[in-house]
Protein backbone atom coordinates (compact mmCIF):
# COMPACT_ATOMS: atom_id res chain seq x y z
CA UNK A 1 0.00 0.00 0.00
CA UNK A 2 1.72 3.34 -0.58
CA UNK A 3 0.55 6.76 -0.19
CA UNK A 4 -0.12 9.54 -3.00
CA UNK A 5 0.53 12.91 -2.07
CA UNK A 6 -2.87 14.80 -1.56
CA UNK A 7 -4.23 16.26 -4.80
CA UNK A 8 -2.96 19.56 -5.81
CA UNK A 9 0.56 19.17 -3.88
CA UNK A 10 3.36 18.88 -5.92
CA UNK A 11 6.14 16.27 -5.24
CA UNK A 12 7.76 18.23 -2.43
CA UNK A 13 4.91 17.89 -0.06
CA UNK A 14 3.80 20.64 1.61
CA UNK A 15 1.20 20.13 4.54
CA UNK A 16 -1.54 22.22 4.16
CA UNK A 17 -1.78 23.21 7.79
CA UNK A 18 0.59 25.60 8.61
CA UNK A 19 0.79 23.92 11.99
CA UNK A 20 3.03 20.97 10.57
CA UNK A 21 5.76 23.73 9.03
CA UNK A 22 6.24 25.03 12.78
CA UNK A 23 6.67 21.56 13.67
CA UNK A 24 9.00 20.78 11.34
CA UNK A 25 11.19 23.95 12.71
CA UNK A 26 10.32 25.19 8.81
CA UNK A 27 9.71 28.91 7.59
CA UNK A 28 5.93 29.06 6.71
CA UNK A 29 5.61 30.64 3.62
CA UNK A 30 2.46 33.43 3.18
CA UNK A 31 1.52 30.69 0.38
CA UNK A 32 0.70 28.06 2.92
CA UNK A 33 -1.27 30.01 5.41
CA UNK A 34 -3.70 32.36 2.95
CA UNK A 35 -4.37 28.63 1.36
CA UNK A 36 -5.59 26.98 4.67
CA UNK A 37 -8.01 29.75 4.99
CA UNK A 38 -9.67 29.46 1.57
CA UNK A 39 -10.26 25.91 2.49
CA UNK A 40 -13.36 26.95 4.39
CA UNK A 41 -15.42 25.12 6.82
CA UNK A 42 -16.02 21.32 6.32
CA UNK A 43 -18.21 20.66 9.43
CA UNK A 44 -21.64 21.77 9.88
CA UNK A 45 -24.08 20.98 12.49
CA UNK A 46 -27.59 20.75 12.46
CA UNK A 47 -29.37 24.09 11.26
CA UNK A 48 -25.95 24.52 9.15
CA UNK A 49 -24.38 26.69 11.29
CA UNK A 50 -20.40 25.98 10.70
CA UNK A 51 -18.24 24.96 13.19
CA UNK A 52 -14.67 23.74 12.25
CA UNK A 53 -12.46 24.94 9.73
CA UNK A 54 -10.48 22.14 7.90
CA UNK A 55 -7.01 23.00 8.91
CA UNK A 56 -7.60 24.16 12.30
CA UNK A 57 -10.44 22.34 13.99
CA UNK A 58 -10.04 24.37 16.75
CA UNK A 59 -9.77 27.80 15.17
CA UNK A 60 -13.00 28.64 16.92
CA UNK A 61 -11.51 28.57 20.45
CA UNK A 62 -9.81 31.52 21.69
CA UNK A 63 -6.47 32.28 19.54
CA UNK A 64 -3.42 33.63 20.59
CA UNK A 65 -1.16 35.26 18.31
CA UNK A 66 2.64 36.06 19.18
CA UNK A 67 2.80 38.63 21.97
CA UNK A 68 5.72 41.37 22.02
CA UNK A 69 6.67 39.28 25.43
CA UNK A 70 7.02 36.08 23.32
CA UNK A 71 8.97 37.84 20.57
CA UNK A 72 11.28 38.89 23.61
CA UNK A 73 11.53 35.49 24.71
CA UNK A 74 12.55 34.35 21.94
CA UNK A 75 15.11 36.72 21.29
CA UNK A 76 16.89 36.24 24.27
CA UNK A 77 16.45 32.42 25.25
CA UNK A 78 15.12 30.57 22.42
CA UNK A 79 16.64 28.77 19.52
CA UNK A 80 15.62 29.96 16.20
CA UNK A 81 13.41 26.86 16.07
CA UNK A 82 11.00 28.93 18.39
CA UNK A 83 7.54 29.77 16.78
CA UNK A 84 7.98 33.97 17.45
CA UNK A 85 11.25 35.39 15.38
CA UNK A 86 10.51 38.53 13.60
CA UNK A 87 10.21 38.54 9.97
CA UNK A 88 9.42 34.99 9.76
CA UNK A 89 5.51 33.84 9.55
CA UNK A 90 5.13 30.82 12.15
CA UNK A 91 1.36 29.11 12.63
CA UNK A 92 -0.90 30.89 14.96
CA UNK A 93 -0.41 29.31 18.14
CA UNK A 94 -3.93 28.62 20.29
CA UNK A 95 -5.42 28.44 23.87
CA UNK A 96 -7.66 25.82 24.66
CA UNK A 97 -9.35 25.79 27.87
CA UNK A 98 -5.94 25.51 30.19
CA UNK A 99 -3.79 24.51 27.44
CA UNK A 100 -1.55 27.19 25.89
CA UNK A 101 0.81 27.42 23.13
CA UNK A 102 -0.50 24.62 21.30
CA UNK A 103 -0.88 23.88 17.57
CA UNK A 104 -3.29 21.37 15.53
CA UNK A 105 -1.04 18.24 13.72
CA UNK A 106 -2.63 17.21 10.80
CA UNK A 107 -1.11 14.19 9.01
CA UNK A 108 -1.29 12.71 5.82
CA UNK A 109 -4.03 10.08 6.26
CA UNK A 110 -7.10 11.26 6.71
CA UNK A 111 -10.58 9.89 8.16
CA UNK A 112 -11.92 9.03 4.44
CA UNK A 113 -8.86 7.01 4.08
CA UNK A 114 -9.64 4.69 6.80
CA UNK A 115 -13.20 4.35 5.84
CA UNK A 116 -12.13 3.43 2.59
CA UNK A 117 -9.63 0.84 4.23
CA UNK A 118 -12.87 -0.85 6.22
CA UNK A 119 -15.51 -0.33 3.71
CA UNK A 120 -17.90 1.87 6.35
CA UNK A 121 -18.43 5.37 7.50
CA UNK A 122 -17.19 6.09 11.28
CA UNK A 123 -19.89 7.65 13.41
CA UNK A 124 -21.28 7.52 17.14
CA UNK A 125 -24.17 5.55 18.12
CA UNK A 126 -25.23 7.07 21.43
CA UNK A 127 -27.73 4.65 23.65
CA UNK A 128 -29.15 6.66 26.11
CA UNK A 129 -32.10 5.75 28.87
CA UNK A 130 -32.54 4.81 32.39
CA UNK A 131 -30.75 2.15 34.34
CA UNK A 132 -31.79 -1.51 33.02
CA UNK A 133 -33.38 -0.28 30.78
CA UNK A 134 -31.39 -2.39 28.38
CA UNK A 135 -28.47 0.07 26.93
CA UNK A 136 -25.64 -2.39 27.06
CA UNK A 137 -27.92 -5.30 26.14
CA UNK A 138 -28.34 -3.23 22.52
CA UNK A 139 -24.90 -2.17 22.52
CA UNK A 140 -23.36 -5.69 22.68
CA UNK A 141 -26.34 -6.96 20.08
CA UNK A 142 -25.62 -4.03 17.76
CA UNK A 143 -21.39 -4.61 17.91
CA UNK A 144 -22.04 -8.13 17.89
CA UNK A 145 -24.17 -7.88 14.54
CA UNK A 146 -22.29 -5.16 12.69
CA UNK A 147 -18.90 -7.75 13.54
CA UNK A 148 -21.13 -10.36 11.38
CA UNK A 149 -21.22 -7.97 8.86
CA UNK A 150 -17.84 -7.36 8.63
CA UNK A 151 -18.32 -3.98 10.06
CA UNK A 152 -15.83 -2.59 12.20
CA UNK A 153 -17.48 -0.93 16.23
CA UNK A 154 -16.61 -0.12 19.51
CA UNK A 155 -19.08 -0.03 22.80
CA UNK A 156 -18.30 2.78 25.14
CA UNK A 157 -19.87 1.48 28.46
CA UNK A 158 -20.55 3.49 31.61
CA UNK A 159 -19.77 1.15 34.08
CA UNK A 160 -16.61 0.00 31.99
CA UNK A 161 -15.18 3.35 31.85
CA UNK A 162 -15.86 4.37 34.76
CA UNK A 163 -13.67 1.29 35.94
CA UNK A 164 -11.07 3.46 34.41
CA UNK A 165 -10.66 6.97 32.57
CA UNK A 166 -13.37 8.47 34.54
CA UNK A 167 -12.54 6.66 37.63
CA UNK A 168 -12.49 9.94 39.77
CA UNK A 169 -16.43 11.21 38.82
CA UNK A 170 -19.19 10.46 40.77
CA UNK A 171 -22.93 10.90 40.00
CA UNK A 172 -23.61 14.63 40.95
CA UNK A 173 -24.84 17.12 37.91
CA UNK A 174 -21.24 18.12 37.38
CA UNK A 175 -19.64 15.15 37.76
CA UNK A 176 -21.95 13.84 34.85
CA UNK A 177 -21.55 16.60 33.02
CA UNK A 178 -17.87 15.63 32.52
CA UNK A 179 -17.98 11.94 32.20
CA UNK A 180 -20.28 12.65 29.27
CA UNK A 181 -17.90 15.81 27.82
CA UNK A 182 -14.88 12.75 27.97
CA UNK A 183 -16.98 9.97 26.54
CA UNK A 184 -18.58 12.64 23.74
CA UNK A 185 -14.49 13.42 22.61
CA UNK A 186 -13.63 9.82 22.90
CA UNK A 187 -16.19 8.56 20.94
CA UNK A 188 -15.50 11.64 18.44
CA UNK A 189 -12.01 10.20 18.26
CA UNK A 190 -13.52 6.64 17.28
CA UNK A 191 -15.65 8.00 14.80
CA UNK A 192 -12.70 9.66 13.25
CA UNK A 193 -11.00 6.94 12.87
CA UNK A 194 -13.43 5.27 11.34
CA UNK A 195 -14.95 3.00 13.56
CA UNK A 196 -18.90 2.73 14.76
CA UNK A 197 -18.59 4.01 17.83
CA UNK A 198 -21.51 3.02 20.23
CA UNK A 199 -21.91 5.01 23.11
CA UNK A 200 -23.80 3.19 25.99
CA UNK A 201 -24.47 5.83 29.19
CA UNK A 202 -27.44 7.23 30.81
CA UNK A 203 -26.40 10.26 29.84
CA UNK A 204 -29.72 11.92 31.69
CA UNK A 205 -29.19 15.33 30.88
CA UNK A 206 -29.96 16.43 27.25
CA UNK A 207 -27.85 19.54 27.40
CA UNK A 208 -24.30 16.95 28.02
CA UNK A 209 -25.81 14.70 24.79
CA UNK A 210 -26.33 17.67 22.69
CA UNK A 211 -23.06 18.80 23.22
CA UNK A 212 -21.27 15.30 22.03
CA UNK A 213 -23.46 15.61 18.81
CA UNK A 214 -22.39 19.34 18.49
CA UNK A 215 -18.76 17.73 18.23
CA UNK A 216 -19.44 15.46 15.10
CA UNK A 217 -20.76 16.57 11.30
CA UNK A 218 -24.22 16.43 10.70
CA UNK A 219 -25.47 13.06 10.87
CA UNK A 220 -22.58 11.43 12.14
CA UNK A 221 -24.03 11.05 16.03
CA UNK A 222 -27.34 8.99 16.11
CA UNK A 223 -29.07 9.21 19.07
CA UNK A 224 -31.36 6.01 20.48
CA UNK A 225 -33.41 6.33 23.11
CA UNK A 226 -34.45 3.39 24.97
CA UNK A 227 -38.03 4.82 26.03
CA UNK A 228 -38.38 2.60 29.17
CA UNK A 229 -40.92 3.36 31.95
CA UNK A 230 -39.25 4.08 35.66
CA UNK A 231 -42.01 0.70 36.51
CA UNK A 232 -40.42 -1.69 33.91
CA UNK A 233 -36.91 -0.87 34.85
CA UNK A 234 -37.38 -1.03 38.41
CA UNK A 235 -39.34 -4.45 38.03
CA UNK A 236 -36.09 -5.58 36.04
CA UNK A 237 -33.34 -4.40 38.23
CA UNK A 238 -30.65 -6.24 37.28
CA UNK A 239 -28.23 -4.76 39.67
CA UNK A 240 -30.15 -4.24 42.65
CA UNK A 241 -29.87 -0.67 42.26
CA UNK A 242 -33.39 0.92 42.52
CA UNK A 243 -33.68 -1.43 45.43
CA UNK A 244 -30.91 0.37 47.02
CA UNK A 245 -31.90 3.53 45.57
CA UNK A 246 -35.69 3.36 47.18
CA UNK A 247 -34.55 2.40 50.65
CA UNK A 248 -32.34 5.25 50.43
CA UNK A 249 -28.74 3.82 50.69
CA UNK A 250 -27.82 5.46 46.97
CA UNK A 251 -28.71 9.13 47.02
CA UNK A 252 -29.08 10.93 43.42
CA UNK A 253 -30.13 7.51 41.58
CA UNK A 254 -31.75 8.66 37.88
CA UNK A 255 -35.13 8.13 37.85
CA UNK A 256 -35.59 7.70 41.46
CA UNK A 257 -34.28 11.16 43.05
CA UNK A 258 -32.40 12.24 40.10
CA UNK A 259 -33.73 13.34 36.80
CA UNK A 260 -33.74 12.00 33.20
CA UNK A 261 -34.60 14.40 30.59
CA UNK A 262 -35.86 12.82 27.38
CA UNK A 263 -34.48 13.97 24.07
CA UNK A 264 -36.55 15.82 21.66
CA UNK A 265 -35.46 14.80 18.34
CA UNK A 266 -33.17 11.92 18.58
CA UNK A 267 -32.80 9.83 15.32
CA UNK A 268 -34.42 6.56 16.80
CA UNK A 269 -36.59 6.23 19.75
CA UNK A 270 -37.38 2.08 21.23
CA UNK A 271 -40.26 2.10 22.76
CA UNK A 272 -40.72 -0.65 25.16
CA UNK A 273 -43.90 -1.44 27.86
CA UNK A 274 -44.07 -4.28 29.63
CA UNK A 275 -45.54 -6.02 26.91
CA UNK A 276 -43.66 -8.16 24.13
CA UNK A 277 -40.15 -6.46 24.53
CA UNK A 278 -38.07 -7.06 21.44
CA UNK A 279 -34.75 -9.31 20.93
CA UNK A 280 -31.77 -7.45 21.74
CA UNK A 281 -30.98 -8.64 17.37
CA UNK A 282 -34.49 -7.43 16.75
CA UNK A 283 -32.78 -3.87 18.12
CA UNK A 284 -29.89 -4.07 16.38
CA UNK A 285 -31.61 -4.80 13.18
CA UNK A 286 -33.11 -1.51 14.04
CA UNK A 287 -30.47 0.63 14.58
CA UNK A 288 -28.46 -1.41 11.58
CA UNK A 289 -31.44 -0.69 9.39
CA UNK A 290 -30.89 3.03 9.92
CA UNK A 291 -27.37 3.17 9.47
CA UNK A 292 -27.98 1.36 6.06
CA UNK A 293 -30.62 3.95 5.33
CA UNK A 294 -27.90 6.82 5.92
CA UNK A 295 -24.98 5.21 4.05
CA UNK A 296 -22.71 4.29 6.92
CA UNK A 297 -22.39 0.60 5.74
CA UNK A 298 -21.72 0.81 2.18
CA UNK A 299 -21.26 -2.83 0.20
CA UNK A 300 -17.58 -3.76 0.51
CA UNK A 301 -16.57 -3.47 -3.46
CA UNK A 302 -13.62 -5.11 -3.75
CA UNK A 303 -11.13 -7.47 -1.74
CA UNK A 304 -8.34 -4.59 -1.49
CA UNK A 305 -11.07 -2.91 0.72
CA UNK A 306 -10.75 0.42 -2.08
CA UNK A 307 -14.87 0.68 -2.06
CA UNK A 308 -14.74 3.52 -4.24
CA UNK A 309 -14.89 6.37 -1.42
CA UNK A 310 -12.05 9.11 -2.81
CA UNK A 311 -8.48 8.23 -1.04
CA UNK A 312 -5.44 9.12 -0.87
CA UNK A 313 -4.35 5.58 -0.52
CA UNK A 314 -3.16 3.79 -4.23
CA UNK A 315 -5.18 0.91 -4.04
CA UNK A 316 -3.14 -2.09 -6.13
CA UNK A 317 -3.88 -5.22 -7.85
S1 LIG B 1 -24.23 8.84 33.62
O1 LIG B 1 -25.43 9.34 34.30
O2 LIG B 1 -23.04 9.57 34.02
O3 LIG B 1 -24.39 8.79 32.17
P1 LIG B 1 -23.24 6.18 33.46
O4 LIG B 1 -23.96 5.63 32.31
O5 LIG B 1 -21.82 6.61 33.29
O6 LIG B 1 -24.10 7.35 34.14
O7 LIG B 1 -23.21 5.08 34.63
C1 LIG B 1 -24.42 4.50 35.04
C2 LIG B 1 -24.17 3.25 35.85
O8 LIG B 1 -23.65 3.60 37.13
C3 LIG B 1 -25.46 2.53 36.12
O9 LIG B 1 -25.65 1.50 35.17
C4 LIG B 1 -25.31 1.98 37.51
O10 LIG B 1 -24.78 0.67 37.44
C5 LIG B 1 -24.27 2.85 38.14
N1 LIG B 1 -24.77 3.83 39.14
C6 LIG B 1 -24.26 3.96 40.38
N2 LIG B 1 -24.83 5.00 41.02
C7 LIG B 1 -25.73 5.54 40.18
C8 LIG B 1 -26.61 6.64 40.27
N3 LIG B 1 -26.68 7.39 41.36
N4 LIG B 1 -27.41 6.92 39.20
C9 LIG B 1 -27.34 6.17 38.11
N5 LIG B 1 -26.50 5.11 37.94
C10 LIG B 1 -25.70 4.79 38.97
Amino acid sequence: MSLRAPKGVGLAWQPENPALLGRAGSVASAKASSSSKSRGALFRVKGGVARHSMDFPHKNKEMDSCSSQDREDVSSKRSTTSPCLPGIIYPPTTTVGKSTNIFWQECMVKKQDREAMLGQKGCVVWITGLSASGKSTLACALDHALLSRGKLSYVLDGDNLRHGLNNNLGFSAEDRAENIRRVGEVAKLFADAGLICIASFISPYRKDRDSCRQLLPAGDFIEVYLKVPLSVCEKRDPKGLYKLARAGKIKGFTGIDDPYEEPHNCEIVMEIDDGAVPTPSEMADTVISFLEQEGYLPAKQNSNNCSGVHTNIDCEG
